[in-house]
């Protein structure tokens, strides 16, 4: 078995603070809102995995047979002997790349989700002798303590995660993951398109309501870790396209006139009748869109790869 190693980035306690503070602001926000990243505990990330096997969810299908049938190129354009990826989640998708990527020396998971994390890279770490796999429990979105590896790093963002984050949130990002490249290094970054609405919605709000436990799931880490006394029947869950934003919201609708008690915040928050709590964004993404965003962070869009349907893209960038 090769070396696998998890590392937490953060002291529980800072993961414990950061949701204090995101569940105070986004309850006291109007609208009220929550991160998306409190989905993923392990019942979350388990969810998570079960959305992406239903026929209503076409984005993990469909980034999927974009790797098959370039994972190749990629390795050739990138030559990468480090794979670092952020929101890597079961790193399914991404074993075409890492069989593709011939010199991989060191892969680098990086996820919120300590039980994905575990899974995916002892997996990893017991099929591929020759892999080191060095798993860092962190947020993506905070400054990344990454090991000492050797070049040319490839940073991956597969899955359109990165849509989940708002404009303000996706230009901070980027500026960052710019400040991860040197010279030779690239970013590889999955972003579903925007198509039809009736797609989209269906995508996002699923027959057999796997989508919605995931979306209540949010509701339960807080009751669990915060004491909170939500009931996740009494809310419905709602997906919705915004098409002057292109982004899908998913939110919480309160059946009901409620008050919802959150005792380690000494919280005491009302909900009207019919009230909704946005729990995520997903915009969708255009080429030239694309383009702008990276050009704006100091990155150049060198490939644009899209599945035979063009649902979804994966981008090339490199630092300018
Ligand atoms: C939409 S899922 C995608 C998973 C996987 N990359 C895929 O394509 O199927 C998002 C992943 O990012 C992780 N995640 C969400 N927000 C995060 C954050 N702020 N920092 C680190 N990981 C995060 C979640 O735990 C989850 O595994």
């Amino acid at each position: 078995m090769s070396p696998f190693r998890i590392t937490r980035t953060l002291p529980e306690d800072a993961t414990d603070a950061a949701l204090r503070a995101d569940v105070l602001a986004g309850l006291a926000a109007t609208p009220k809102t929550l991160p998306p990243k409190w989905f993923y505990d392990a019942h979350g990330s388990d969810l998570f995995e079960q959305i992406t096997a239903l026929e209503e969810y076409y984005p993990t299908r469909a980034e999927r047979e974009i790797l098959i049938d370039r994972s190749g190129d990629i390795a050739a354009a990138t030559g990468a002997r480090t794979l670092i990826e952020l929101g890597s989640g079961s790193s399914e998708k991404t074993r075409y790349l890492i069989d593709a990527l011939t010199s991989l020396h060191t892969y680098v998971p990086v996820d919120v989700s300590e039980s994905a994390l575990t899974q995916a890279g002892q997996a990893l770490a017991a099929e591929r002798p020759d892999l080191h796999v060095h798993a860092l429990i962190a947020d993506f979105t905070g400054a990344l303590a990454l090991p000492d590896t050797p070049g040319p790093r490839l940073v991956a963002f597969l899955g359109g995660t990165i849509g989940n984050l708002l404009p303000a949130e996706r230009s901070a990002f980027l500026a960052s993951v710019r400040g991860l490249l040197s010279p030779g290094d690239a970013l590889l970054l999955g972003t579903d398109l925007v198509k039809d609405e009736r797609v989209l919605v269906r995508a996002y709000d699923d027959a057999a309501g796997v989508t919605a436990a995931f979306n209540k799931n949010v509701l339960t880490v807080i009751n669990r870790e915060l004491g909170a006394d939500f009931d996740a029947d009494a809310f419905d869950h709602v997906a919705r396209w915004d098409a002057d934003r292109e982004w899908i919201e998913m939110r919480l609708r309160s059946r009901t006139a409620q008050t919802v008690k959150v005792p380690a915040l000494g919280l005491a928050v009302d909900f009207a009748a019919g009230e909704e709590l946005r729990t995520e964004v997903s915009a969708k993404f255009r080429e030239e869109g694309v383009a702008e965003e990276l050009a704006a962070s100091g990155m150049e869009l060198s490939h644009w790869w899209t599945d035979r349907e063009g649902r979804f893209a994966l981008s090339l960038a490199t630092a300018r």
